[in-house]
């Protein structure tokens, strides 16, 4: 059935006619043409990608569909492991009603995924290809490393770790900026079969905190400070407080492994804690230059991430080795049009998803070039992407909507200024891109000439869900197109059953995939609940969705209680949490509004407890609160004051009815005669400038 609607899609937009008149586009006809909305791939782009039109999609897909275990073991063939893995390729159980959620990917199989990134690639003849390039926050300060130097450095720190106790399955906690010291580490702790635990090193102490003491971490790796900007971000102080509330907790680390970021700080200004406190460079370069590798089952776990969710505790999201590994290098390679010779930039912190899957694990298992980059994106000025881009030659280039919106507010002016001549590829990943940012990306950053694949997918999935692969099809600006080979997307409306054609409703998953998180750490209850019970039957993404008339996929946004803010998923109970832990703050409501940049901004309706007065200086301490204890990117935007919440008689809060008052909708605030006092939202208007 679901195959059926797959043919109908590769049998292709209406407004275009048919596949062979798609066909007669690509090969006969020119650039870039615009019609029915749909913007046709490159004729020359075309030819040389991987895959080349609607009919090898779907011939792939078919493939990827009708037999699973043939098409991802013929890949996985690809890799090395010691040991195959067993008859079935997979096991999945994703209907709770017939027993636990599990899902399985190459069980029995044994391999490492390091050795997959650098060894293989260096006895392939990649060992003088440049692994990755560092681009300082000052533009003066750069590096690179080859492949086999970065072998040789990541072993060093795995025996390193090795040697200090750290065994297979222990967790270790790596809070580091985008320094090469970063993929390094997630590297030799994935080495010795360490389950490494990345914290986004914009996160506070009582946030990293938290995560340290969940996964009860045996080490921690981060770094003394780092430049963002002209700023100094002081990070040591920053995991000096946390250990100190880890261990009020019970988790206290004997060992902080801490990298000299000598551009951010010298080590003479860095507080130190005899003992406990070990620099990176005094220790790690004494160590031998190769280690063997701790070889793995591929349902082993790889890591650990913690993401936002609906309620107040972040989930621990654990991806293991084999499926994650063949996944994440297939949706790379494909979703890219990869080329040896790419030079590949994607502008995502390793702290993410998406730092580990693409700009780690993904390029690096297909032997790509990763330019890794320190600062931020408009300093000095917002030239500096464009800048890189002409430095490195980047042919592949990964970023976010929000980035793109950011730098199109500055002007084109920055952008034309420099050649871009060598990028091939764009991609966009983390929220809905707005069709104008999307013409602007291809029309002035891409001359036209470069498709933009539009990735879809979570940290949960472990790689892309649906992407425009390159080439393949015509594009509609702000769709993601397609499911990626072996997804099966489907939409389903509140009863949870499927809709066909044009339609919109929940996005849901049907089968397994390789990539898929296997469970939450610690709590694989609330793996079920969160995203197996709401559709039985399905994975749940948590996302609206709606599909046009020619099968084309739209993401519509969350449709739980998350925000996203410039592309960072934040729950927003964990922002009332924060708020509502002030003495002053009885009770408090977050809801996401459009924000012209950040896609989403935080606006948060706070209850001060009786007898306290709002000011401006309580609603500096509130966000200063959600700073502290989450970090700054999840600050509120706007505080409103609100001497009431409108709750329903059973005390639930209405958030539908702050969302609009937030978004300044006051005509569309609909029914609020069922509210225990309706009078609450006239109050609350009153106070909307206040
Ligand atoms: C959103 C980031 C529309 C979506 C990879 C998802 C997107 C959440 C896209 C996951 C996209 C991500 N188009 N929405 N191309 N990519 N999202 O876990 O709401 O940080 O559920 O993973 O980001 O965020 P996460």
């Amino acid at each position: 059935n679901y195959l059926r609607h797959v043919e109908s899609m590769a049998k292709l937009p209406s407004g275009a006619g048919s596949i062979s008149h798609l066909n007669a586009v690509i090969l006969g006809e020119s650039l870039a043409s615009e019609e029915n909305d749909l913007i046709f791939p490159n004729v020359e782009f075309s030819r040389q990608a991987l895959v080349s039109s609607p009919q090898k999609y779907f011939e792939m897909y078919k493939r990827s569909i009708e037999d699973p275990a043939g098409f991802w073991s013929d890949i996985a063939s690809e890799f090395y492991w010691i040991e195959k893995w067993g008859k079935e390729v997979y096991y999945e159980n994703l209907d709770v009603r017939e027993g636990p959620v599990k899902i399985e990917w190459f069980k029995g199989g044994v391999t490492n995924i390091c050795y997959n990134c650098l060894d293989r690639n260096v006895e392939a003849g990649l060992g003088e290809k440049i692994a990755l390039y560092w681009e300082g926050n000052d533009p003066e300060f750069d590096g690179k490393l080859t492949y086999n130097k970065l072998l040789y450095k990541v072993c060093q720190l795995a025996n390193y770790l090795k040697d200090v106790g750290v065994k297979k399955g222990d967790a270790v906690v790596v809070y580091l900026p985008m320094l090469m010291e970063l993929p390094m580490a997630m590297l030799a702790c994935a080495r010795i079969g360490a389950v490494h635990s990345v914290v986004f090193a914009g996160f506070s102490a009582e946030a990293l905190a938290q995560r340290i003491v969940d996964c009860k971490a045996k080490v921690v790796i981060t770094c003394n400070a780092v430049k963002r900007g002209p700023k100094v971000i002081n990070l040591k102080e920053i995991v000096d407080a946390a250990l100190v509330e880890s261990a009020k907790e019970g988790v206290s680390i004997d060992i902080c492994l801490t990298y000299e970021n000598p551009t951010a700080m010298k080590r003479e200004n860095t507080k130190w804690k005899e003992g406990r406190d070990i620099w990176w460079q005094d220790v790690v370069p004494r160590y031998p230059a190769t280690c063997d590798v701790e070889w793995v089952d591929a349902e082993d776990p790889l890591f650990l991430l913690y993401t936002s969710g609906s309620t107040g505790k972040p989930k621990g999201v654990l991806h293991t080795t084999g499926g994650y590994m063949v996944y994440t290098a297939t949706t790379f390679k494909y979703a890219f049009d990869y080329k040896p010779s790419d030079v590949y930039w994607c502008t995502a912190d390793c702290g993410w998803i998406t730092g580990h899957s693409y700009v780690s694990y993904g390029p690096l298992l297909n032997g790509a070039t990763v330019i890794i980059f320190e600062g931020a994106p408009n300093y000095p000025d917002s030239g500096r992407c464009w800048d890189i881009i002409d430095k490195y030659k980047v042919s592949i280039f990964y970023t976010a909507p929000t980035l793109v919106r950011s730098l199109m507010r500055d002007g084109d002016g920055y952008v034309t200024k420099y050649s871009r001549k060598s990028l091939r590829v764009l991609g966009s990943v983390g929220e809905p891109i707005n069709p104008s940012a999307w013409r602007w990306f291809f029309n002035v950053v891409g001359d036209s000439r470069c498709p933009i694949s539009d990735t879809w997918w979570q940290t949960e999935t472990g790689g892309f869900m649906m992407v425009p692969l390159p080439g393949a099809w015509p594009q509609k600006p702000g769709s993601t197109t397609f499911p990626f080979f072996g997804v099966q997307p489907v939409i389903v409306d509140e009863k949870g059953q499927e809709i066909e054609g044009e339609c919109s409703g929940y996005l849901c998953v049907k089968c397994s995939w390789p990539g898929a998180f296997r469970t939450l750490y610690g709590d694989h209850e609330r793996y079920e609940t969160t995203y197996f019970k709401p559709f039985p039957g399905y994975y749940f993404s948590g996302d609206g969705c709606s599909r046009d008339k020619d099968g084309y996929h739209w993401l519509t946004g969350r449709v739980d209680d998350v925000v996203n803010v410039s592309g960072h998923r934040i729950g927003t109970a964990e922002v009332e949490s924060a708020l509502v832990s002030h003495p002053h703050c009885a009770e408090a409501a977050v809801v996401g509004v459009e924000h012209e940049v950040k896609g989403q901004g935080i606006y948060a309706f706070v209850t001060l407890v009786e007898g306290v007065d709002y000011s401006e200086e309580l609603r500096r301490t509130l966000i200063l609160t959600v700073r502290k204890q989450i970090g700054a990117f999840a600050a509120p935007d706007k505080i409103h004051w609100a001497p009431g919440l409108p709750k329903t008689r059973s005390g639930k809060i209405m958030r539908r009815i702050l969302r609009k008052i937030a978004s300044r909708q006051l005509d569309e605030l609909g029914d609020t005669s069922t509210l225990a006092d309706p009078s609450v939202v006239d109050k609350l208007i009153a106070l909307t400038d206040v």
